[in-house]
C-alpha cells in the first residue's frame, strides 16, 4: 500500500496522536478526511474535515456514506481514562470499553465493505503497551486496550481473505496533553528514552504501516509483549 496514493480516514484527528497521524498523511501527499466530534476544532490545512462520533452508530453510518472511497482506516480516537475496575465509576469503565473496543469494532464493521471495494486497503488500531501492563489508577482502560488487541487479531484473520492489512500500531508513552496531565496527577516517572514526540512517532509508525509490519511496537511495548510469552525478565 502506497500512502501517498491512499485515501485515509483519522478518527480523534482533533489532538493529540490523531492530529499527527493526520497531519503526516496530508504532508505525505494522501487524501485524509479528519474526523472528530466536534469538527470546528480540526485545524489541518488540506485534510477534509468530517463530524464523528465512533459510540454513535448513527454518526459512524453517516461517515461511512459519506467517505466511500476510503482504503486506509486509522481507528485513533478513544477514552483513555476509565480509572480503576474495582474502584472506579462503572460509567467510565463502559465508557473506556465503548470507545476502545466496541467504537473500534463499529468502525471496521462500517468501513470493511468500503476498503474490500477499494481494493483490500488497510486498517491501523493504535492500540497501547497497557494491553500488557497495566498502571494502578487506569486498570479499566488497560482492560480496554486488551480487549482492542484481541479484536484486532480477530479482525486480521477475519478480512485477510479480502486482502485488507490489519496492523496494530502499540505505542506506550506519548507526550500528548492526556498523557502529561494523567503522569502528573498518579505521579507517574515518564522516561525521557521513553517518551515519544507524536509527530515524530506517527512518521515512524506510518513508514512502518506503509511498509505492511502487522505490529509496530515501540522498545516499552517489546519489553511488555516479551513478559506475556516468558520471555522477558527471567532471560
Ligand atoms: N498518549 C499516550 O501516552 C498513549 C500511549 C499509548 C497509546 N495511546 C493511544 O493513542 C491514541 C491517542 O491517544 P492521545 O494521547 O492522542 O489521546 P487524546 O489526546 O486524549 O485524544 C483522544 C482523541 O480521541 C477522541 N475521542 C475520544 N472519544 C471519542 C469518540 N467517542 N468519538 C470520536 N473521537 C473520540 C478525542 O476527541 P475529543 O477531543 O472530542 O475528546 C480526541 O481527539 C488512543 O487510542 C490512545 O489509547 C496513547
Amino acid at each position: 500500500m502506497k500512502l501517498n496514493e491512499a485515501t485515509a480516514l483519522v478518527t480523534g484527528a482533533n489532538r493529540g496522536l490523531g492530529f499527527a497521524l493526520a497531519t503526516d498523511l496530508v504532508r505525505r501527499g494522501a487524501k485524509v478526511y479528519a474526523t472528530a466530534r466536534r469538527p470546528e476544532l480540526v485545524d489541518i490545512p488540506g485534510a477534509e474535515v468530517l463530524r464523528l462520533d465512533i459510540t454513535d452508530p448513527d454518526s459512524v453510518e453517516a461517515a461511512a456514506a459519506a467517505a466511500r472511497d476510503v482504503d486506509v482506516l486509522i481507528n485513533n480516537a478513544a477514552f483513555t481514562g476509565g480509572g480503576n475496575l474495582v474502584t472506579g465509576e462503572m460509567d467510565s469503565i463502559r465508557a473506556v470499553m465503548d470507545s476502545n473496543y466496541y467504537g473500534t469494532l463499529a468502525m471496521i464493521r462500517a468501513f470493511a465493505p468500503t476498503l474490500a471495494r477499494n481494493g483490500g486497503g488497510a486498517i491501523l488500531n493504535v492500540l497501547s503497551g497497557a494491553a500488557w501492563v497495566t498502571v494502578d489508577g487506569n486498570t479499566a482502560y488497560a482492560a480496554a486496550k486488551s480487549a482492542e488487541w484481541g479484536l484486532t487479531n480477530g479482525v486480521r484473520l477475519e478480512l485477510a481473505d479480502r486482502g485488507t492489512q490489519v496492523t496494530a500500531m502499540v505505542p506506550s508513552l506519548i507526550a500528548t496533553r492526556t498523557l502529561l496531565d494523567f503522569a502528573e496527577e498518579h505521579d507517574l516517572p515518564l522516561p525521557e528514552e521513553d517518551l515519544h514526540d507524536p509527530a515524530d512517532l506517527a512518521r515512524t509508525a506510518l513508514d512502518a504501516f506503509e511498509a505492511g509490519e502487522e505490529e509496530i511496537l515501540d522498545a516499552m511495548a517489546k519489553r511488555a509483549k516479551a513478559t506475556l510469552a516468558g520471555t522477558g525478565a527471567e532471560q
